[in-house]
Formats: structure tokens, C-alpha cells, sequence
């Protein structure tokens, strides 16, 4: 459709939206939001720093997060939110000079005037030669092999140097919403087809796409030889310090080197080397019967990472025994690790990189330290998880020779994965040792990367080092590292180095009987997240330790605990829940948000890290009803957004959809990958 605001849409009643859709928790993230977070260890928290938190710059006054907490105005009720756009103050940044959209309930991609937008590619289009046209009504494991996945998440695209005006897209398939996807789908009961029609539609997609000389418009190159499908079935290898380890190990595979599929695939990133990293997230909710396990040790473990007791949702342990933990206990180990795509050739087989440890892997974005190392930072999603750094042993070396390749690829199996600890309220300078900042602006603390193990050594008492990698969670419990608000993404700024950690929202924050708020995650029932800004010391990626402070704390701008980097609140847009980050070529930071608790669509934003804008948060686009804004990429050409599980609503069916996006009356609603760019025409 055509771009433009849309500012008399009807905002949802107060309250609407605050509680997610409980298929939403089901699907999404095995009710992390609901059940209670597995995350139980007695680490310290800084119960002496709280208050000088509270009060630091003026952030948070009188009160105010405990204000937020008891009421946490809804945008509907705001008169902030009745404002059909919010306009700029000064000069825009380069790249961002557009008119807000409007907090909006559309079932459709809402983008600024003067904008315009195209369907890429939906769940269910052809990818593969020879792969049918979708047919909502005849679906087949078959097809969907061939067919583009569904719900994606994080993508990436790469040049293909010799083929002008082509590139590879690849995107994430998190998971299926098997209500809205099958008619007649009955819960208790799936058929085989039905289950083997969603291993297929989980994974990845590599696809040659096809730039339009004239438009921002994207075309799939169906069946080009470079055209992949990745699934719940693609083997794939261990590599690293834990492959080949018992804890691996199950009857189909007793080498603990090679498993059957990638599940969950969330956020990711690009590595300097061309290959595609993808996280595997809420990897428990496939796996049932954890009720069969009795030893003490293991039953804690599979605790940690919250695997389900009884029976799994979706019932997989029905067709396949390798997600009945009873009868494959191992199994569970095998998911919750980064994947290290080639999408260039193929023909390569993904590889499980085990140094990155086992979590509910959010990203893992590099970043080169000053000898040349590789540094990813990655994130646990998860209430009261952690957030991780890992620096290789070896340095990357550059070109694009075969031998630079194959060492490259060594990279992410030999190194220190550490784990991120916070403290409140200590000046960079004292951590620098030089009596400088190491940059402009004010810090709100500093922290240190604890060490958990470099190569086959733990640094974890009682922990040896496979267990470390395999139960990382366990090992950064007994490290003492800080219980973050569910850290999602993770993004290094490409020129200053600066990360950026975007912490969705934590309800269980301060509530009774759970852990209460520090300098790092301040605020009581944190239903809007907030942004956190860390300068790693001397900006070196490989540093032990760093500088943080708060970017952005979200929400309605006129609730008086939110924060926009001091810029001023009466010019940004409201904004709740980031989740997927990604920088411009013009270092802006680009903020895709899941879950939004304001009563308005998901959507995404974008707010610049520096400069007389710095803070100066505005809404680009919103995503259709009950979806979530993933990808995205943006470049100068184009705006690249996945809609995420458009429709996502408990009790809706395919019989009776909540979204029709974006085929319209009549259809099922289909995730899809849209492009939006600047239409010079009008
Ligand atoms: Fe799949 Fe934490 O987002
Ligand atoms: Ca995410
Ligand atoms: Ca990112």
C-alpha cells in the first residue's frame, strides 16, 4: 500500500494491549513471560546503589518509578498519544529527515508520507526450484521445504560482487503459530503432516534477491542455484571445546557431533568474514516429558532452561523420540546455541559454534578488537538472564583467499566467553586509570567481563569447561554476574564501538518476593525496557571491563521515568519494548520493538546516539495487528522489516484469522518481509 500517516485509527481501550496474547507467550517464548523465570541463583545485587541510581542526573525524581510501576500510563490514555505526529525541533540527522507515523491499530505496514512499500517475499512464496505456489488449503511438508518459512526474525544481506544488482537475503524462521497456519488444526491432536509441515517452515532461508534500478522494490530470484532452505531436519555440526562431548551425545548420534536441525532462530549477525551467525532462543518449548528425569543435577539443569515438564505444545515427542527428554535426555543440550551459516556455498554444512555457550541466544554481533580478534556480543532473553561477550584466541585475517577463509572459520571455536557484571555509579576514569573519560558524557557505572572459560580450561569452580559451555546459564549464576532485564540484541556501533544492549522489559523487576531494581535495570515492573550504552575501556572489544550508562528508559513520554538521552521529551515518539537493533550507514540507531505495552502496534523507530539529536527518538513505521517488527536492515536505498506472527491472538484460527495482512479479506494472515523506501516521485 501507500505510505502515509494514519492518525484517526482508534487506539485500543486503556489497558487493551498491556497483557500479552498467551499464544503470543506460548509460541513466542514458551511462556517466559508468565511462568516463573528460571533464574532463581542468589547473586548480589546492589541494594546500596539503588537509590543513588534513582536519582542520578536527574533521571528518575520523586518517585517515579515507583509511580510507573503502580500505574504505567497506557499510550491510549495519554494525551501525548492523541498527537498525530511528532515533529523534530532542529535540523534532522542525515537520513532521518521523515514525519513520524502515528501510534496506530492498522492491520497493514504503516510508513511516513512519501514513502513507499512492497511485499518482498511471504510464508509459503517459492524458493526452491521447483517448489508449488502456496495454497493455504493444500499444504504439504513437501512444499514448505521449498517454500519461504514462516514468522522471520533476523536477516541479513550480502553483496554478491559479481552479479550486479543481486543479493543474498538471509532470514531467520523462529517458530509457527499452527492456529492460524492450518484450517481444522485441532491442538491436542496434530497430524503428522502437520508437524512435518512445521519442522520445514522452521530454520532459515537464504535467497537471491533482485534490486529494482528505479525503487527501493526487492525481487526473489526463485530458484537460483544460491537459494537454500535450512530446517528442523538440515544436519548440522558441533564444532568448538564441547563437540563430541557425552553431554551431546543421544542414540542417533553417539559421536555428539552432528544434530538434526536449528530451532528457534532469533536475532543473529554478519561476521567480517561473509558468514551469517543466528541464535537459537526459546529452544525449550519443543521438548517434553522433562517429568522422566530423576537425578537430582539433571533435573536442576533442564530447571535452568525451563524445559516443560509435561507434555510440549506443539506434541512433537509424539513423531519423532529425540524431543521426548524421557526417552533422549540429551536431546535439549543440542539447541540453544549460535549457528555459523556460509550462505554462499549451498552445499556447507551449519555449524554449531559451542565456545558461544548454550543460552536463549537473542544476536551475536561482532565487532574487531584493536589486534585484530573477533568480539561478539551476544544476549540471553530471559527474565533476570545475562548478558555475554566472546573474544577469539586467534586474529581474523582479511581478503577473500581460500586459506583466509578456512582460518576464519576457526574463529568462533577457540576463545573466552565471558559474562557481564554491573556496578552502579563509578566513573569511567577510576576503571581507564587515566583520570579521563574515555569519552563525552557522563557514565552511570562501570562493569567487568567475568571470564568462564577459554578453550577446554574453566574458570568456574565445580564446573568443568564442557559444562560451562553446555550449561553456561549455571556457570554465570555461580560467576555472580548481573540478572538483566531479558537482554535481547546487541549491537557494537560500527565507527565508535559503543554497544548497545536493548533490555525488552522485565513485569517480575521489584514484585514481591523477586529480585528488586539496580543502577542497570532500575525501574520496578519494567513493562517498557530501556536501552543501555556501554563503552568497552580504551573502546577496545577485548577489554575485561567498561562504562555504561542509560540511553534510552521507554515508554510514554510523558510518564515521568522515561528517559530519551535528556533530549526533549515533548519531541520523541512513544516507545515500548526494543527488541532488534541495527545502525544506518549514518550511525543512527534503528530500533524494532515486540510486544509494545502502550496499546498501539509494534513498530519501529529510530533515535540518534550523538549529536544535538542525540535521543531524539521517531516512529518510521508500524507493523500489522498483534505482529512484531524483526529484521531490520537499513541502507540507503531501502528499509528492510520482517512482520513478524501478524494475527497472533489467543482463540484466533485460520478459520477465523485476527489479521488478514497482507493478502487481504478473506486470507490467512502470512509473516512476511516488506521494503519501504523513500518514493522520490511524490
Ligand atoms: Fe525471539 Fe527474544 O526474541
Ligand atoms: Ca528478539
Ligand atoms: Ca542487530
Amino acid at each position: 500500500m501507500r505510505g502515509g500517516t494514519v492518525p484517526d485509527l482508534p487506539l485500543l481501550p486503556a489497558g487493551h494491549n498491556t497483557a500479552r496474547s498467551a499464544l503470543t507467550c506460548e509460541y513466542r517464548c514458551g511462556n517466559s513471560c508468565s511462568h516463573e523465570a528460571p533464574n532463581r541463583s542468589l547473586n548480589p545485587y546492589f541494594g546500596d546503589v539503588v537509590q543513588r541510581a534513582l536519582s542520578r542526573r536527574g533521571v528518575f525524581k520523586g518517585g517515579a518509578v515507583l509511580a510507573l510501576a503502580a500505574g504505567g500510563a497506557t499510550l491510549a490514555a495519554s494525551p501525548a498519544a492523541a498527537a498525530p505526529a511528532v515533529t523534530s525541533g532542529g535540523r534532522p540527522s542525515r537520513g532521518l529527515d521523515f514525519e513520524p507515523v502515528a501510534p496506530n491499530t492498522a492491520d497493514a505496514v504503516t510508513i511516513p508520507a512519501d514513502y513507499a512499500q512492497q511485499v518482498v517475499i511471504r510464508w509459503g512464496d517459492p524458493v526452491l526450484a521447483g517448489a508449488p505456489r502456496f495454497d493455504a488449503h493444500s499444504q504439504s511438508a513437501k512444499a514448505q521445504a521449498r517454500q519461504f518459512g514462516y514468522n522471520a526474525d533476523y536477516m541479513a544481506l550480502l553483496d554478491l560482487p559479481r552479479r550486479r544488482g543481486h543479493q543474498l537475503l538471509v532470514v531467520n524462521h523462529e517458530y509457527t503459530n499452527e492456529e492460524i497456519m492450518f484450517f481444522g488444526y485441532v491442538p491436542a491432536t496434530p497430524t503428522r503432516e502437520q508437524v512435518e509441515i512445521a519442522w520445514a517452515a522452521h530454520g532459515l532461508t537464504v535467497l537471491v534477491v533482485r534490486a529494482d534500478d528505479c525503487s527501493g522494490r526487492l525481487w526473489p530470484v526463485t530458484g537460483d542455484a544460491l537459494n537454500r532452505r535450512i530446517t528442523a531436519t538440515t544436519p548440522i555440526r558441533f564444532t568448538g571445546p564441547a563437540a563430541g562431548s557425552d553431554l551431546l551425545k543421544t542414540n542417533a548420534d553417539p559421536t555428539g557431533r552432528t544434530v538434526l536441525g536449528t530451532l528457534n532462530n532469533c536475532g543473529g549477525g554478519i561476521t567480517p568474514w561473509g558468514t551469517v551467525l543466528t541464535g537459537e532462543e526459546n529452544f525449550n518449548q519443543y521438548f517434553g516429558n522433562a517429568v522422566a528425569v530423576t537425578d537430582p543435577v539433571a533435573k536442576a539443569r533442564l530447571a535452568r532452561y525451563g524445559l516443560p515438564t509435561g507434555a510440549s505444545t506443539r506434541k512433537w515427542e509424539r513423531f519423532d523420540d529425540r524431543f521426548d527428554i524421557g526417552k533422549e535426555p540429551n536431546e535439549p543440550n543440542r539447541f540453544g546455541w549460535v549457528v555459523e551459516i556460509d550462505p554462499y556455498d549451498p552445499t556447507s554444512t551449519p555449524r554449531k559454534r559451542t565456545a558461544l555457550g548454550r543460552f536463549k541466544h537473542e544476536a551475536a554481533e561482532p565487532r574487531l578488537t584493536r589486534d585484530g580478534r573477533v568480539a561478539l556480543y551476544m544476549g540471553d532473553d530471559e527474565r533476570f538472564d545475562y548478558l555475554y561477550k566472546y573474544v577469539s584466541t586467534k586474529t581474523y585475517k582479511k581478503g577473500d583467499s581460500r586459506a583466509a577463509r578456512e582460518h576464519n572459520l576457526t574463529l568462533l571455536d577457540e576463545g573466552t566467553l565471558y559474562v557481564a557484571k554491573f556496578t552502579g555509579d563509578s566513573p569511567a576514569a577510576e576503571i581507564d586509570g587515566t583520570g579521563r573519560l574515555p569519552s563525552d558524557g557522563e557514565f552511570d557505572g562501570s562493569g567487568e567481563w567475568i571470564p568462564l572459560a577459554t578453550g577446554n580450561v574453566s574458570h568456574v569452580a565445580g564446573m568443568t569447561a564442557e559444562e560451562v559451555y553446555v550449561f553456561t546459564r549455571l556457570a554465570a549464576d555461580k560467576a555472580g554476574a548481573t540478572k538483566m532485564d531479558r537482554p535481547e540484541d546487541v549491537e557494537p556501533h560500527p565507527t565508535t564501538g559503543r554497544v548497545y544492549v536493548a533490555l525488552t522489559n522485565n513485569s517480575d523487576r521489584g514484585a514481591a518476593g523477586k529480585v528488586g531494581p539496580d543502577e542497570a535495570n532500575p525501574r520496578i515492573g519494567n513493562k517498557h525496557g530501556h536501552i543501555l550504552e556501554l563503552e568497552e575501556r580504551r573502546s577496545d572489544a577485548a577489554s575485561t571491563s567498561f562504562s555504561w550508562r542509560l540511553m534510552l528508559v521507554c515508554g510514554d513520554p510523558e510518564d515521568p521515568s522515561t528517559y530519551f538521552a535528556g533530549f526533549d521529551k515533548l519531541k520523541v515518539s512513544p516507545i515500548s519494548c526494543p527488541d532488534n537493533v541495527a545502525f544506518d550507514p549514518h550511525g543512527n540507531l534503528w530500533i524494532a520493538t515486540d510486544g509494545s505495552a502502550l496499546g498501539s502496534n509494534d513498530g519501529l523507530f529510530v533515535v540518534p546516539v550523538k549529536g544535538s539529536e542525540r535521543g531524539h527518538v521517531k516512529q518510521f513505521l508500524t507493523v500489522p495487528k498483534a505482529a512484531e517488527t524483526c529484521g531490520p536492515i537499513i541502507t540507503e536505498d531501502r528499509i528492510l522489516v520482517a512482520a513478524q506472527h501478524p494475527g497472533e491472538v489467543t482463540g484466533a484460527t485460520a478459520e477465523n484469522p485476527a489479521s488478514h495482512w497482507p493478502d487481504g479479506p478473506g486470507n490467512i494472515p502470512r509473516p512476511s518481509v516488506v521494503t519501504v523506501w523513500k518514493d522520490k516521485r511524490r
